[in-house]
């Protein structure tokens, strides 16, 4: 279906740049790169990969994620400043399909409060940052920040302005999550009246009041035909509307909306996976469509309709959005055509000696696990691959624990810098053991803020993994571990977020 289909809704994830602004979901540049691949797989119709001028990370983020993308359009953020308007240019020099994303705010509160500008001023910015963005790029956006509280008048002025300077799409957030559904709906039908009929109108939605996905649904039906959603909708505060929710509704109530989108919806599963992997942060149980009850059926009546025909409980079924049956992926035997086939078919395109190091982490994990699962294998691409480079590596861990009239111990050997350092240190239980000893040896002490275990697969030899976030003097990291053994898998997590934070401090 073209995106010129006047029921076409274009998907724009904002995973990376508003969703990354998500406490605790940074990212570092190659989880953005795989995590743009698995959005790019899912069929989203753009990326929006950072916000070029904020950092020299993002800067990195955009133009790296720019050049591996090619099907998906990729656009940066920018204030509107001629700055901020040509970092975000150079860093999509070498992207085949691109979009500056421009915003001011139009609302009193933010002119007078943040901006210091009066309505005029405001005005005359768009005209000067919008016109010089078109001349650098064909596709460009202009938003009008904090638009739900703004004076409709002045965001359709704000508007026309920024489309006879070159904006070709005009985004209306709800920034802080003000807005009630039939109330923006409302907003969107009185700006499609007053801007030409070839200019898309997008919709961002924040969730502070938990209506985000209510208040994108009820914009699609007043003229909007562009959504800005993210994965599991993480984002600022209680964060964006969520794309499999929007999505889900589109598709499940097609009867309803009438309206057509080019996601494939078996990819949203395993795109949640892959993001709540990245970041470290579990999808809660009873979230919809991804959440683990989301296709559970736990009462015996239900159970009894869902045998009888699904159809009973079920609105879709669990293979649309793509969640994984159990099927047994890879074993001992596997060679490096299976491994290869397997990540390419859950949307990892790895270079020849990156599939040769998952496939040895294949065999060593196959010798104390017969059967290697999606999730197993998707633990060890990100544990072999997607690490940042370690300062601090676990080369041998010894733990003894339980009845021995010895408080539990832990001896280990890291690899500090590149230096053999070996320490043992008792604790109260074996994580606190493991968890004393690496600071010993990395003479380190951070606050542990959150430990958690979960079961990477079904079964009593399932990979446990772990994930942590500490502190050291203002600054928080997340890092995971995945291990047949959880004491293992809790090292790992905690060099892992150690790495992380001095990775941080570098950068700093
Ligand atoms: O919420 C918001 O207003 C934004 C803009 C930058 C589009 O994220
Ligand atoms: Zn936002």
């Amino acid at each position: 279906m073209s995106t010129a289909d006047k029921n076409h809704i274009v998907i724009f994830d904002t995973t990376l740049r508003d969703g990354e602004q998500s406490p605790g979901a940074t990212m570092n540049l190659s989880e953005k790169i795989s995590m743009a691949r698995q959005l790019d797989l899912l069929g989203v119709d753009i990326i929006e990969a950072g916000f070029a001028a904020s950092s020299s990370g993002d800067f990195e983020a955009v133009a790296a994620v720019g050049r591996e993308v090619e099907r998906a359009t990729v656009c940066s953020l920018a204030r509107t400043s001629i700055a901020d308007i040509d970092r975000a240019a150079e860093a999509l020099l070498h992207t085949k399909k691109k979009r500056i994303h421009t915003f001011l705010a139009t609302s009193p509160v933010h002119m007078e409060h943040k901006l210091n500008m009066t309505p005029d001023q405001v005005l005359r910015r768009i005209d000067e940052t919008v016109r010089h963005a078109a001349q650098c790029c064909d596709d460009v956006e202009f938003s009008c920040e904090d638009a739900s509280r703004s004076d409709p008048d002045f965001m359709v002025e704000a508007c026309r302005i920024a489309v006879a300077a070159g904006a070709k799409t005009l985004n209306i957030p709800d920034t802080v999550g003000y807005a009630q559904p039939a109330e923006h709906a409302a907003r969107i039908a009185y700006l499609r009246e007053r801007v030409p009929a070839d200019i898309v109108l997008s919709i961002h939605c924040h969730n502070d009041l938990g209506l985000a996905v209510a208040n994108t649904l009820a914009s699609f039906q007043a003229g909007a035909r562009q959504a800005e959603v993210t994965v599991c909708g993480i984002g600022e505060r209680a964060g964006n509307a969520s794309l499999e929710e929007v999505i889900m509704a589109l598709t499940v109530r097609k009867d309803y909306y009438g309206l057509t989108h080019g996601i494939r919806t078996e990819q949203i599963y395993p795109s949640a996976r892959k993001l709540s992997r990245i970041i470290g942060q579990n999808i809660a149980r009873n979230k919809p469509i991804v959440g683990a009850n989301a296709f559970a059926h736990e009462s015996g009546i239900h159970q009894a309709g869902v045998l009888k025909n699904p159809a009973t409980y079920e609105i879709m079924t669990p293979d649309a959005v793509g969640l994984p049956g159990n099927a047994i992926v890879l074993g001992k035997h596997s060679g490096r055509n299976a491994v290869k086939d397997k990540l390419e078919a859950m949307g990892y395109s790895l270079a020849t000696d990156q599939v040769d190091t998952v496939l040895g982490a294949v065999k060593r994990l196959a010798d104390i696990k017969k059967d290697i699962y999606d999730e197993d294998l998707e633990a060890l691409v990100l544990e072999e691959i997607y690490r940042i480079p370690d300062k601090y590596a676990l080369v041998h861990l010894g733990v003894q624990a339980g009845d021995t009239g010895l408080p539990p111990t832990a001896a280990l050997v890291l690899d500090v810098d590149g230096k053999r350092v070996q320490e043992v240190c008792f604790g109260v239980g074996p994580i606190d053991a493991v968890f004393k000893a690496v600071d010993k040896a990395t003479g380190r002490r951070p606050g542990l803020e959150q430990f958690s275990v979960n079961a990477v697969t079904g079964g009593a030899d399932a990979q446990g993994e772990v994930t942590v976030r500490i502190s050291e003097n203002n600054r928080t990291a997340v890092g995971r571990g995945a291990h047949p053994d959880i004491i293992n898998a809790g090292a790992r997590a905690y060099l892992n977020a150690l790495n992380r934070l001095s990775k941080k401090e570098e950068e700093a």
